[in-house]
């Protein structure tokens, strides 16, 4: 059992750490043009729409309550007088209603992806893999907030897996700190490292890039995005002509050419003005300048 324990809590987060990293560096590398959560709209809008915009609101509250909880000490909220039993209320109230969100969403999006025979058919097992660990995690997430919250009263994680993650991200993980943990949230916690470990191989590799722009983009990047008003839609219609305007480029000033002069015979050169008169009879000595 101790050895379960030390492989799941000081040793398992790292190998998942590192395929993450080293996962997504090789993506990155090998194989850039799949970089990013390619559309599946032209397919089917309907339920994307409601499925993705529930599922990334909620996820961002989510994530943002994660960090606020198991990345900020414990001192910190007591230094600044926010009670326990003011966390807990809060945590549960705000995290239980994103992690409701996300849940919707993600519960659209698995619905759409095996219900939808265009969506079923253009999905591979990336696609199930991710979308079926995020609605895990965040249904066991849930469970814990609200459900073993909810019966058991607040289970203080900021005593024991705040300072366990803490441990993990300065390379020296105190496993003891995870011994009394529900197994709710034990499981929890490892399947969200599994979801880390295989995000660089799905299509969830796109949050690496930060796709803030995805907020204005026009939603299929092969179709043209005139029109849009975000900041992509106007960046690529200030590079490109209006449409139906002919491609004019400025012409420049005609340059004014010079008469030609017609050459001045060399009687030092009597062949040459013999020839010229050959070919050029009338003008007699211009086929020099022809030449
Ligand atoms: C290693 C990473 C993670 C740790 C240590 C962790 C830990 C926790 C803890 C302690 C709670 C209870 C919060 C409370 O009751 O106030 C929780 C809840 C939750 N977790 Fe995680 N979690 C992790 C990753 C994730 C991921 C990746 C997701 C989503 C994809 C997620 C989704 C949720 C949800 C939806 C809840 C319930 C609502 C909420 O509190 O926001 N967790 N998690």
């Amino acid at each position: 059992m101790a050895q379960l324990s030390t492989f799941t809590w000081g040793i398992f987060p790292y190998i998942c750490l590192t395929v993450m990293i080293v996962g997504t560096i090789y993506r990155y590398h090998s194989d850039q043009l799949t970089w990013g959560s390619k559309s599946s709209e032209l397919l089917e809008k309907k339920l994307l729409t409601s499925g993705s915009m529930l599922f990334h609101i909620g996820i961002l509250f989510v994530l943002a309550g994660h960090i606020a909880g198991l990345l900020v000490p414990i001192e910190f909220y007591n230094a600044i007088g926010i009670s326990s039993e003011l966390y807990h209320g809060a945590a549960i109230a705000l995290g239980g209603l994103s992690g409701l969100i996300a849940l919707a969403g993600i519960s659209i999006l698995l619905y759409r992806r095996i219900a939808k025979a265009r969506v079923r058919m253009n999905s591979d097992m990336s696609d199930y893999v991710s979308d079926g660990l995020l609605w895990l995690v965040i249904v066991l997430g849930l469970a814990f907030t609200l459900g073993y919250g909810l019966l058991n009263g607040p289970y203080e994680y900021r005593a024991t897996v705040g300072p366990w993650i803490r441990s993990v991200l300065m390379f020296q993980p105190d496993i003891a700190l995870m011994a009394g943990v529900p197994l709710l949230l034990q499981v929890h916690i490892a399947l969200a490292f599994v979801l880390l470990g295989v995000s660089p191989f799905t299509r969830l590799i796109h949050m690496y890039s930060m796709p803030i722009g995805y907020l204005t983009r026009a939603p299929l990047l092969y179709r043209t995005s005139y029109g849009y008003g975000g900041s992509y839609g106007r960046a690529t219609a200030a590079r490109r002509p209006a449409i139906h305007q002919p491609r004019t480029q400025p012409q420049p000033e005609p340059v004014p050419v010079p008469a030609e002069e017609p050459a001045t015979p060399d009687p030092a050169r009597p062949f040459e003005r013999a020839l010229g008169e050959s070919l050029d009879p009338v003008a007699g000595s211009g086929s020099r300048s022809r030449r």
